[in-house]
């Protein structure tokens, strides 16, 4: 399976367009800026499935001449999956409208119902080319296929995570929305398991990661107070509270991740704000210390 991190930052960027932090000033200066988050997997380097759909997917389609069209009109994109609801994670489904057939995408239940009603994406794009939507059913594996139903070549299962509703729909009945994905290449029997967010490192994920050759988990903060350190205002809720676990501290991530059953693991969904991404700083080099990899735009793999 090839596998290409189109984007490993957290919502908004590197930099964010309202940020001063040192990450962003850096970044603005040096142009190493990152993408928001999202991921492609492709079983046979023709037709690419895209793990989310991120906000700068027409820069991260351009950038990768595996993802261009092949014929006049068309595209590699065989069907997306989405991980959750997340506005970081689905706004780009808007900029494939221009699509001439109807586009798959698979997405735990409750994702589906939230983008049908509170952020009334698939009806936005009904009158454009629309999507399938296609349900991932809790711990019931799927083999993906593309719009005409043709099999892709990867088997896909979705864990529900401990984390919690989007903040625009916090009123929304309690389901599971957010998801860790485990796919398989069936032919080569390469696994990813991919959680870009997570609230905590806990049996849900010990089964997804379970023997996977690569792992590409949740770095979106170091510390439990970060956005308020940096600036968010007092009212800036914690890491915990937004459901993802911090990578450094008293049982964060860094503590964990070793610990688990994957050959590879590397961090995404990095927000602007957290020090790992300062390549001289002493959480960097932790990180690094403990083998994890802090991910980056355009890191490709073979499983
Ligand atoms: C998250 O991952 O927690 C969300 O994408 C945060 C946001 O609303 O940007
Ligand atoms: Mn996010
Ligand atoms: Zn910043």
């Amino acid at each position: 399976m090839h596998v290409i991190i189109l984007g490993s930052a957290a919502g908004g960027g590197v930099p964010q367009w309202n940020c001063r932090c040192p990450n962003c000033i850096d970044a603005r200066h040096d142009a190493r800026g990152r993408t928001q988050s999202s991921v492609a997997v492709s079983a046979d380097g023709e037709r690419w499935v895209l793990l989310n759909a991120s906000p700068d997917l027409r820069m991260q389609l351009a950038a990768h001449h595996q993802l261009w069209p092949r014929s006049l009109r068309g595209s590699p994109i065989a069907s997306v999956v989405l991980t959750d609801a997340e506005i970081d994670h689905t706004l780009g489904l808007l900029l494939l409208r221009e699509s001439t057939a109807r586009l798959p995408v698979y997405a735990p239940g409750g994702v589906t119902a939230l983008l049908g009603n509170e952020w009334p994406l698939y009806r936005v794009l009904s009158s454009y080319a629309g999507v399938e939507p296609r349900t991932l059913a809790e711990g019931r594996p799927v083999a993906l296929t593309d719009g005409a139903g043709d099999p892709l070549g990867i088997c896909c299962s979705a864990t529900a995570v401990a984390r919690r509703p989007p903040r625009y729909a916090r009123a929304a009945p309690t389901q599971a929305f957010d998801v860790g994905l485990r796919l398989t290449d069936e032919h080569t029997g390469g696994t990813l398991a991919y959680i870009p967010t997570a609230g905590a490192l806990d049996d849900a994920v010990r089964r997804v990661v379970e023997g996977a050759d690569l792992l590409l988990f949740d770095g979106t903060f170091w510390s439990d107070d970060e956005l308020a350190a940096a600036g968010g205002g007092a009212d800036a809720p914690t890491a915990r509270q937004m459901g993802h676990l911090p990578v450094g501290g008293p049982g964060g991530s860094l503590e964990l991740l070793p610990r688990l059953d994957a050959k590879r693991v590397v961090l995404v969904h990095i927000n602007n704000t957290n020090p790992i991404l300062c390549r001289s700083s002493v959480e960097r080099a932790r990180v690094e210390g403990a083998g994890i990899v802090v991910g980056e735009d355009a890191m490709e793999f073979e499983l």
